[in-house]
């Protein structure tokens, strides 16, 4: 991928991120989204490009903008398409908790499964461990293969895990082995590309989560070389239906983060809202708000951290 269009996005990212941050603690979560959504269609039909929402805010009857199929940019080429969550972790922003992001993963034509919006099973680690798990071995054979991996005692490993009542065994079988469990409220793109950061202290993600979530979370965790495998946790006969749609012949299938995001012509970027263990989240302050975004390119496997002033007038 053109390596300006890369940091094209990232304004992207960053104009969705604050639009979001205005909302943050003020309980109105579709306002926080729309705010999201509003910014970053806008952004990107200011970049020559022609892009093709894969993954989106949901089908076109559902949602007017950023819906699947729809074509943003103001150019004809280059052609990519895109998955992308204006507002990873609404809530969070909505009651002003935990951990939330604007995100964009970019890639060729064809490059991105098409996952309808429903549940599934992951398993996500970083590098060192990623010939190390399973996603049908048992929770413990998972977590000491890791552990023997990355050099750690199974006590000095943690989990991070969305706090849901269907994770109650997950949760209860990680703390008999002594492991350490991360609760988080929402979030779990962010918690996926944790595990490849040594520094966020995070060793292993596991647990259901959204669909179109772990496609978001694949293009990272493969250019850092860790590994996300996963299979769709249909909740009712209609995900079933909507899955076959959508092109996926055999429901059960383990999907790996190649299979989710292919080739090299990928990008990631994001952007904090709120401080979560990817990313520092908007700072506002009074003449000036301070944002965190970080971009990501397979063809290059640059990694760029990026800080940004912006004057409060231009936002
Ligand atoms: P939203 O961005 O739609 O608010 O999703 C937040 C999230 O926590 C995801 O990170 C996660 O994959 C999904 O919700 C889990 O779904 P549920 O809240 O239904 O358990």
């Amino acid at each position: 991928m053109d390596r300006n269009l890369a940091l094209e996005f990232i304004r992207v990212t960053e104009a969705a991120a604050i639009a979001a941050s205005q909302w943050i603690g003020r309980g109105d979560k579709h306002a926080a989204d729309q705010a999201a959504v509003n910014q970053m269609r806008a952004r990107f039909n200011q970049i020559d490009f022609s892009g093709r929402v894969v993954i989106g805010e949901g089908s076109k009857d559902k949602a007017p903008q950023l819906y699947t199929g729809e074509k943003v940019g103001m150019g004809k080429t280059p052609v990519m398409d895109l998955a992308v969550d204006p507002l990873e972790a609404t809530d969070s922003v909505a009651y002003g908790r935990y951990n939330a992001i604007s995100v964009i993963v970019a890639g060729a034509k064809g490059s991105l499964l098409h996952a309808p919006d429903t549940y599934m099973e992951k398993i996500a680690v970083g590098p060192k461990a990623a010939d190390a798990i399973d996603i049908d071995d048992p929770v413990e054979v998972n977590i000491s293969k890791v552990a023997k991996k990355i050099g750690k005692d199974v006590r000095e490993i943690t989990v991070i895990v969305l706090d849901r009542p269907r994770h109650k065994t997950l949760i209860d079988k990680i703390r008999k082995i002594g492991s350490r469990v991360r609760l988080i409220t929402d979030g779990d793109v962010a918690a996926a590309i944790a595990t490849c950061l040594p520094e966020s202290g995070i060793d292993l993600l596991m647990g259901i989560g959204g669909s179109t979530e772990a496609v978001l979370a694949a293009a990272p965790v493969k250019i850092f070389g860790g590994q996300l495998f996963c299979r769709f946790k249909p909740q009712s006969p209609e995900h079933i239906d909507e899955i076959k749609r959508s092109g996926v012949k055999d429901v059960n299938k383990i999907f790996s983060a190649d299979d989710l995001a292919k080739g090299d012509q990928l990008t990631f970027t994001a952007t904090g809202v709120i401080d979560g263990p990817l990313l520092p989240g908007v700072v506002i302050d009074k003449n000036k708000i301070i944002t965190h975004s970080l971009v990501i390119r397979a063809s290059s496997k640059t990694v760029r951290y990026i800080t940004t002033h912006h004057h409060y007038q231009a936002v």
